[in-house]
């Protein structure tokens, strides 16, 4: 064969691949935090379906590692907010490192691909205020030096995924070319940074424009997308989106501290589509394709061009969230609960009008809903029902102002409401009683617009591991649901930055 006619065939292969992957660098974060989960099988093969190549998650699962050995899916692991204390003892990081890294075989086609071991996530976040702030440079070395010592260091790195406020621009100069780290937390991330660098492991930030403009009202919404905002000016540069002008104050403040050439991973970043007025599908699209084209065009922000690797938050709705951030945390996912697709996707990034395949073969519970009686009254023993039902593990975030159910009339929440527990108690016999208030249906009490969910039936993938794992992933869980994602003082830095430079 000529070589022309070799260069031919794989410049087809080539556009072949590309045409039916996701952009590249693209991954997704797969969290657990739900009351009825998909089979780990039924995820990674809805993960293959959609091109998707690269997966955080937020702790170590081994029934979770299992299934994802051989796949060939790039993988992100994580050490929990309360191992790291621990962790600071290198015996117990090397014996964490030889119990959830080294059984996986990570240099193996059949083994676990796990590239990065998060240690931690957002440990500096100003609401945990100093809990973790000595505790995660000691883990991190420890994590990396026994990685090293076990000889996987060159293929997988510890690292830390922050959030966007450790960084920050001094309201004196609210620009990201005068990108610092936080002042009470610089020396720690100094530290990081030293043991980062001498490993060539990456920079980790989770980046949340929704978030901006859900803690500041005045936020011009228009920064928070990427379609083209009136061009705010910073010296020479133009910024038209609240994420590169992000991305460029942490490339500033690396810069301050000497590692300008530090690569830099957005570990999540999304949009919720329900809970908030700003949650909603229109939105949510908007933002990600909007995204998603922009990583696409390798173009990324002025002061770091090209390849930005980046984790969409989330791969489906997590129903045991804590609300403590806001009604919409239970709705990150770019599927519900259940794998079905909320709105057309075009992973490629090239404006095609595609939708986002399903998982498949996803078994339900029985059609059967719990609902109101129709003579009930409403009244305050109705209110205590209700009230029983959203705080013993019914989901009724989409009841609330401003989300998606809010529409419906008294008697209809009460019925939304009962139902959701109902559900999440597996539609067990003594699940839908409420005092002699409520009954069960086999007719679809759903309206339009509002979805009366039927749970997912328990999986049939079980492991005996996964029991014994079982106590620290809960801890995992609680520490990963009081996490608040996004960035206060960045976002309101930049809300300020963005209305002065609007002026
Ligand atoms: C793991 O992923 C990295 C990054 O894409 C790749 O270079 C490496 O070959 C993969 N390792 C295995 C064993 O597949
Ligand atoms: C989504 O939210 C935006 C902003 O609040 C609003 O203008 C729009 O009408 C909403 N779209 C839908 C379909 O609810
Ligand atoms: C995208 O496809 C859907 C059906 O899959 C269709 O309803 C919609 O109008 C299309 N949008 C555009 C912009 O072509
Ligand atoms: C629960 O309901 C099923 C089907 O309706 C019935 O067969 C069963 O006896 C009930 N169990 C209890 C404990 O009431
Ligand atoms: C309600 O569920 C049906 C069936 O799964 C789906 O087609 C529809 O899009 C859902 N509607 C909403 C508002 O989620
Ligand atoms: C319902 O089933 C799920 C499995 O899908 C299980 O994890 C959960 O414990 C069950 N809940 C109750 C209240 O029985």
């Amino acid at each position: 064969m000529s070589r022309g006619w070799q260069t031919f065939s794989a410049l087809l292969l080539f556009i072949g691949i590309f045409n039916n992957a996701c952009v590249e660098g693209l991954g997704v974060n797969w969290g657990t935090v739900s009351s009825h989960k998909l089979a780990p099988e039924t995820v990674i093969q809805l993960l293959k379906d959609n091109g998707i190549q690269k997966v955080k998650l937020f702790d170590a699962d081994p029934t979770i590692l299992m299934a994802l050995a051989g796949s060939g899916l790039e993988v992100m692991i994580a050490a929990t907010n309360l191992e790291l204390a621990d962790l600071g003892d290198p015996t117990k990081a090397k014996d964490w490192v030889h119990k959830n890294v080294i059984p996986y075989n990570v240099n193996s086609k059949d083994g676990v691909n796990i590239t990065i071991v998060a240690v931690g996530n957002e440990p500096f976040l100003q609401a945990y205020g100093d809990k973790f702030t000595g505790v995660t440079a000691p883990a991190l070395k420890n994590i990396q030096d026994a990685l090293n010592e076990a000889g996987v260091g060159k293929t997988t790195k510890a690292s830390i995924p922050f959030n966007g406020d450790v960084y920050m621009s001094p309201l004196y100069n609210p620009v990201p070319s005068a990108g610092i780290f936080r002042p009470d937390i610089a020396d720690k991330i100094r530290d990081i940074l030293k043991i980062l660098s001498a490993n060539n492991a990456p920079f980790i930030v989770n980046i949340y424009p929704f978030l901006s403009l859900y803690f500041a009202k005045d936020f011009p919404l228009e920064y928070a997308f990427f379609d083209g905002a009136t061009p705010l000016v910073d010296g020479k540069i133009q910024y038209t989106n609240v994420l590169d002008a992000n991305m460029d104050t942490l490339v500033s403040a690396l810069k301050v501290e000497g590692y300008s050439d530090m690569p830099i991973i957005v570990g999540e970043i999304g949009w919720p589509t329900d809970g908030d007025t700003n949650a909603n599908v229109t939105l949510a699209q908007r933002f990600l394709q909007g995204l998603i084209k922009h990583l696409a065009s390798n173009k990324g922000s002025p002061l770091r061009p090209g390849y930005l690797e980046t984790y969409l938050f989330g791969l489906f709705d997590e129903d045991k969230k804590s609300t403590l951030p806001g009604n919409f945390e239970r709705s990150w996912g770019i599927f519900k609960y259940d794998g079905q697709p909320k709105f057309p996707l075009d992973l490629s990034g090239k404006g095609e009008n595609k939708t986002l395949v399903a998982a498949k073969d996803v078994q339900y519970l029985p059609k059967k809903w719990c609902v109101l009686k129709g003579d009930a009254p409403t009244d305050a023993n109705l209110a205590d029902n209700m009230n029983y039902a959203c705080n013993n593990g019914g989901d009724c975030t989409p009841i609330q102002d401003g989300s998606s159910c809010n529409f419906l009339d008294a008697k209809q929440k009460a019925s939304y409401v009962f139902n959701s527990y109902f559900q999440i108690q597996n539609q067990s016999n003594t699940s839908c009683d409420f005092k002699g208030l409520a009954t069960v249906t086999t007719q679809d009490p759903s309206v339009p617009n509002c979805n009366f969910t039927i749970q997912i039936a328990p999986s049939t993938s079980t492991s005996p591991a996964h029991g014994a794992h079982s106590s620290s992933h809960e801890q995992g869980k609680s520490a990963a649901s009081t996490s608040l994602p996004g960035t206060l003082a960045t976002i309101l830095a930049f809300a300020t930055m963005l209305a002065q430079l609007r002026l």
